[in-house]
């Protein structure tokens, strides 16, 4: 099966529908999640604009641990009580940051990045990691980006669920 990267189109929420369907039909059916972190990076890094890195960090029971990415390499671990992802890690929230610059502790790992998004992954009460987001823009992530990763994210949680 190929993934060539099939162009989005229409409103912004109907894009993320596409997206998400793109993404559900690189999950489908396997549950590794180096290659489905491996796979989702690719897709969302080359479908949507404005972006220098997306990908993966793994919580490994005492810090994230960079996991499968798209963009510069990046900071290999970061502690619970640094930056923007340990922040969405540690409170399970996503963290939308228009202005990294201003967000205390933002670890800068490519002094391209300006804004932010990151989003807990969790399953139940278990920390898995955070799925992050970074754009050479000022407020590139508004509240639609924030609802289509959080699918993206829900979708790669239910991947690593056996069938
Ligand atoms: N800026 C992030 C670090 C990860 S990288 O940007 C890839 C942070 O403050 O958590």
């Amino acid at each position: 099966m190929s993934f060539a990267s099939i162009p989005l189109t229409g409103s912004k929420p109907e894009q993320y529908a596409q997206l998400l369907a793109q993404a559900e039909a690189i999950l489908d059916g396997e549950t590794d999640r180096i290659a489905n972190a491996a796979n989702l990076s690719a897709l969302v890094y080359h479908a949507l604009p404005d972006l220098n890195w997306v990908g993966f960090y793994f919580y490994d029971g005492t810090e994230l641990v960079v996991g499968p990415f798209q963009g510069l390499p990046a900071c290999v671990r970061i502690p619970l009580d640094k930056g923007v992802c340990g922040a969405a890690a540690r409170t399970r929230t996503t963290q939308r940051v228009a202005d990294v610059h201003a967000f205390p502790g933002h670890i800068a790992c490519d002094s391209a990045s300006r804004s932010e998004l990151v989003v807990p992954l969790a399953d139940a009460d278990a920390l898995i990691g955070v799925f992050d987001l970074d754009s050479p823009v000022p407020d590139r992530f508004d509240v639609e980006d924030q609802a289509g990763m959080e699918a993206i994210a829900a979708a790669f949680l239910r991947s690593l669920r056996p069938a």
